[in-house]
This record gives C-alpha cells, structure tokens and sequence, in this order.
C-alpha cells in the first residue's frame, strides 16, 4: 500500500515540490519502496497500456479476495424515428444495480413519449441483467426530467444542495423485480 504519510509541499522560493515522508524516522514499512520517489503522473495515452493492465490486476486480486465484481458494463441504445435518430439512453450496470447515465430526446419531438420509451428501454436492459434497482440523477431546474422520472415511478432518495453549478441536485431511484 502506498505510505499515505507521505506530504508534497511546496517550496517557498523555488518552483519545486518537496516531498517529505514524515515516518521517514525508523523508515517506511515496505523496504522495497522509497517513499522520497513516489511521484504522481498524469496518465498519458502512451502509458495507458501499462497503466491498464495495472488496474486490472490490482481489481483482480481484490475481486479474487472480496468475492464481488466491480466491472461495470455499460449499454447505450437510441431511437429513430422515420430513420431518423431522436433520441439517446445510456447506462451502466454494476453489482446489481442500473445507472442512467444520459437521457435526451430532440427538442423538435419531446413531449411525445420518446423519453418514457427510452426510460422503459432502461430498465427492461436493467432487468435482462438482474438489476434490482435503478438510479439516475438530475437537478432542481430540470422539471421535465423531473416530471418524467416521477411519473414513472422514481423516487427522490438524496438531496445534494449547492451543487453542479450550484444547482440542487437529485438522486432518484427505484426498485425493480428481477425475474428469477
Ligand atoms: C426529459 C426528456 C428526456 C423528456 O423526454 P420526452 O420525450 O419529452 O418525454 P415524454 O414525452 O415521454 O414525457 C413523459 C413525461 O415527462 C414529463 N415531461 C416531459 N416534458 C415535460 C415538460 N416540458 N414539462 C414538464 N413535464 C414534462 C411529463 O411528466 C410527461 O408525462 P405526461 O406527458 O403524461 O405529462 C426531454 O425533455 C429532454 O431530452 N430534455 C433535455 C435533456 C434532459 O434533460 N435529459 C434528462 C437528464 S436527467
């Protein structure tokens, strides 16, 4: 595990980062890693081969240990009208659970039930994939989502205030049943 003892501090009159192991008496815990050396590097598309087969192991090792998958899979399906794309849903699927991540339909159709047949469309895919439960989030201003959400039977399960652009913000969620 990585010494979170380690501080980055600024130096008063230089443009440097010093970086000051504060267990540094007695040394760090792993001898094989010298805590003075870690940096932390933005990942570039050149490192994200390396980068991701690091990711996967370490989550298999943790998957192997917890016995829970983290891997989300993610889903998106838009609807045509006349051939024409009109409208967009996407999710993502995680121990369980359903996320819907985007929801738009083209102002020049709204109101016309392409967003309720993307919202069923949601949660059919949540339900074909055991998801006993789906949550999306939106804000206060957004009443027509609102509306829509409700309508449909979401509930509100979390208020974040002053948040994303300083908007209230909303979980909404809703159980479904999972055929067995
Ligand atoms: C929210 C959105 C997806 C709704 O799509 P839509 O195709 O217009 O929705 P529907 O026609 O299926 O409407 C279903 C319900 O939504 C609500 N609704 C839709 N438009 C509304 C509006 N302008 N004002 C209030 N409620 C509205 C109503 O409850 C409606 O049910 P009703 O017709 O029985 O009253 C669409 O307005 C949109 O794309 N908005 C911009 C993107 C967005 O906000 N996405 C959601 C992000 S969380």
């Amino acid at each position: 595990m990585i010494n979170p003892r380690t501080l980055s501090l600024p130096c008063g009159s230089c443009r440097w980062v010093r970086e000051i192991n504060i267990v540094a008496v007695g040394g760090c815990h792993n001898p094989n890693i010298d805590f003075m050396e870690l940096r932390i590097a933005k990942v570039t598309p050149k490192k994200e081969g390396n980068v991701n087969a690091f990711v996967e192991m370490e989550w298999n090792k943790w998957v192997k240990k917890n016995g829970y998958n983290h891997k989300t899979k993610k889903y998106a399906f838009a609807a045509y009208a006349n051939k024409k794309i009109v409208g967009y849903v996407s999710l993502r699927i995680n121990g369980g659970t359903a996320y819907l991540s985007q929801l738009i339909v083209s102002d020049s159709v709204r109101g016309h039930g392409v967003g309720t047949s993307l919202l069923k469309k949601f949660e059919s895919y949540a339900k074909l994939n055991k998801c006993h439960l789906a949550y999306l989030e939106t804000h206060e201003k957004n009443t027509a989502a609102l509306s829509l959400y409700k309508h449909n039977g979401y509930n509100i399960i979390a208020t974040m205030t002053n948040n994303r652009f300083h908007f209230t913000w909303y979980i909404l969620s809703k159980r479904l049943k999972v055929a067995q």
